[in-house]
């Protein structure tokens, strides 16, 4: 299916990268509700990979954060389907943790939107932003199980670093190639 092109994404969405019927933007107020059916969609194990707990419901401080822009967040957006036109399928985050120059990430891909580059789409549009804001490393933590974020990075930034630390992954990957000079980035 092509991308309907002569329809508007919700406002206040500017453009990042489009892959195919989806694309990536920035988050609006207006995406709570489009947030919580991604979570009701989203199955146990997603919760788990994503959240390490198998949450009942949507981390509420997480939430808020997000939409207020107190965290970065990017979302993937379906651009194809009449029906579901503008929802939100993916989303990827990132704030500022110790030590200065580093940022903590996590990509988060509905069910029936994974393995079909939705988690690439917006891996490689956070970490371009991160860098594009002077962050030197993204770090992020897996469960050990979790083969699908591995190979994800490993496709994506394949100078990551990875350790074992109390029983999950840490992934440490340097942004200092992911901002191409002049880049727009999200203001
Ligand atoms: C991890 C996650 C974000 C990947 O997103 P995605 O859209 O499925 O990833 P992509 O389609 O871009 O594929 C990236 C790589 O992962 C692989 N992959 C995706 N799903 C997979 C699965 N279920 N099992 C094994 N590999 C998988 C793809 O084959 C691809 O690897 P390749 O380049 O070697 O072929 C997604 O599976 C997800 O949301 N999982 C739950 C939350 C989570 O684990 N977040 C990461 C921790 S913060």
């Amino acid at each position: 299916m092509t991308p309907i092109h002569d329809r508007p994404l919700p406002a206040g969405n500017e453009l990042v990268q489009q892959l195919g019927c989806v694309t990536s933007t920035t988050l609006t107020s207006a995406d709570r509700q489009a947030l919580l059916r991604l979570f009701e969609r989203s199955s146990p194990q997603t919760r788990r990979d994503r959240f390490h707990h198998a949450l009942s419901v949507f981390p509420q401080t997480y939430l808020e954060d997000i939409l207020a822009g107190r965290q970065l967040a990017i979302v993937a957006r379906d651009v194809c389907h009449p029906d579901i036109y503008g929802e939100v399928v993916g989303l990827a985050s990132a704030a500022p943790v110790p030590p200065q120059g580093t940022a903590e990430f996590a990509v988060w891909v509905d069910d029936a939107w994974q393995a079909r580059g939705v988690g690439t789409l917006l891996t490689r549009a956070i970490f371009t932003e991160l860098a594009r804001r002077g962050l030197q490393t993204a770090v992020g933590i897996a469960e050990e199980g979790n083969i699908a974020v591995r190979r994800l990075i490993e496709r994506v930034a394949p100078g990551f670093a990875l350790r074992r630390e109390e029983g999950v992954l840490m992934l440490a990957v340097p942004l200092h190639n992911w901002a191409p000079a002049g880049a727009p980035g999200i203001t």
